[in-house]
């Protein structure tokens, strides 16, 4: 994806081969900047502070945090302890698991002298493999878009297909595309007109930071709104879809995703508004079926919600982009409540856009996408 005018990923193997480069994501969109990660710990680090955060990003970074791990010691204790480490950063996105054991497995069956070049390997094909999911879910969802244009009524054709989506689920939280706005990306590029409705998602305001960020430096048209406004916008028939990511599909297509995309599935159902998830298959948990008791919610600090940050605005209301400050929201005694992410019952979702086309939110549909899962 495009910063100004230079190709970024959002991780890769530094030159040395030995340490990672990520963008920190917690300083956009006012300061662009990367930080290199030498140590297992730092890879940790990095996950639960959401300097790199995103389902998918979450699990190549995991991935090659074993890697990292395996380079200051190989053996089997080691490669156990860094998992567990890596695992219990962020608990509800399943990518980190599947993306552990996948190079666990692999490591586990080669000698200790093997395992570095092995998990390097393997941590750099699950990131290639990530681009492919994204690029596919692309273009399954621009084949969407282009199906809710050709259904308009005649004469509104050519009005802009306005899109609604929720928290950050772009190329920042991929390795590249992302998925809920890889259709947008690729609609952009074929001319589509499109606008999209961005929301805050408080309290992290991944849409107001990140989302934002990504649209604005690939120039497609948007608006940030404020989480509530969504319901509001969908009632005037100002959102033809809604499309978002999601950190764990069960079987049987419950989604979790961040927190307030229950509320927005519900506004949509209530409007006759699609509501449409875009998910790589690294998403789903083929383990569970039921997504409200099985799926482990993320509990984050009470600061999230009680403080804000921002780039400092001077009296002159000039920008001053490289002080970052934190501001107290409530009083200094209250506290906070702070559920990461939510979970929408399958029947609320229309479909679900993955590398293989798009499925129905149920386990018969998912299964004829990808037989060889149980
Ligand atoms: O807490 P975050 O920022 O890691 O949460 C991210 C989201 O909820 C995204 O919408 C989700 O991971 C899908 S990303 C492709």
């Amino acid at each position: 994806m495009n910063i100004d005018g230079n190709p970024w990923r959002t991780i890769w193997l530094e030159r040395d081969g030995s340490s990672v480069g990520v963008i920190d994501q917690t300083k956009l969109p006012h300061v662009f900047t990367t930080i290199s990660l030498s140590t297992c710990k730092e890879a940790a680090d990095a996950i639960s502070s959401m300097v790199v955060r995103g389902a998918p990003l979450i699990g190549v970074t995991g991935a090659y945090g074993l890697m990292l791990a395996l380079q200051e010691d190989p053996s089997q204790s080691a490669l156990e302890r860094a998992y567990r480490l890596l695992i219990s950063t962020r608990p509800t996105a399943i990518n980190l698991r599947w993306a552990l054991d996948r190079v666990s497995l692999r490591v586990g069956a080669v000698k200790e002298s093997e395992r570095v070049a092995v998990a390097r390997e393997e941590a750099s094909l699950i990131a290639m493999e990530d681009v492919a999911m994204c690029e596919s879910i692309a273009s399954y969802g621009f084949d969407i878009f282009k199906k809710l244009i050709k259904e308009r009524p005649a004469g509104q054709e050519l009005e802009p297909l306005n899109v609604l989506t929720h928290c950050n689920a772009g190329w920042l939280a991929a390795v590249d595309w992302g998925t809920a706005l890889a259709p947008i990306y690729k609609a952009h590029r074929s001319d589509m007109q499109l606008h999209v409705w961005v929301d805050e998602t408080r309290p992290r305001n991944q849409g107001a930071s990140l989302t934002t960020f990504e649209l604005s430096r690939e120039g497609v048209p948007h608006t940030l709104v404020v989480d509530n406004a969504g319901g509001h916008l969908m009632q005037h028939g100002k959102v033809d879809a809604v499309i978002v990511g999601a950190d764990r599909v069960t079987k049987s297509g419950d989604v979790c995703n961040k927190i307030g995309t229950y509320l927005k599935a519900l506004a949509a159902r209530d409007n006759g508004v699609p509501f449409y998830v875009a998910v790589p298959s690294s998403t789903i948990d083929w383990s569970i079926a039921d997504g409200l008791s099985e799926i482990p919610i993320e509990s984050r600090s009470e600061r999230e919600v009680n403080e804000i940050q921002g780039a400092l605005i001077s009296s002159n209301s000039n920008v001053c982009r490289s002080e970052l400050v934190g501001v107290q929201l409530s009083p200094f005694e209250t506290r906070a409540h702070n559920p990461a992410f939510d979970v929408t019952p399958a029947e609320l979702v229309t479909g679900l856009i993955t590398e293989r086309g798009l499925a129905l939110a149920n386990y018969e549909s998912l299964k004829r996408l990808f037989p060889e899962e149980n």
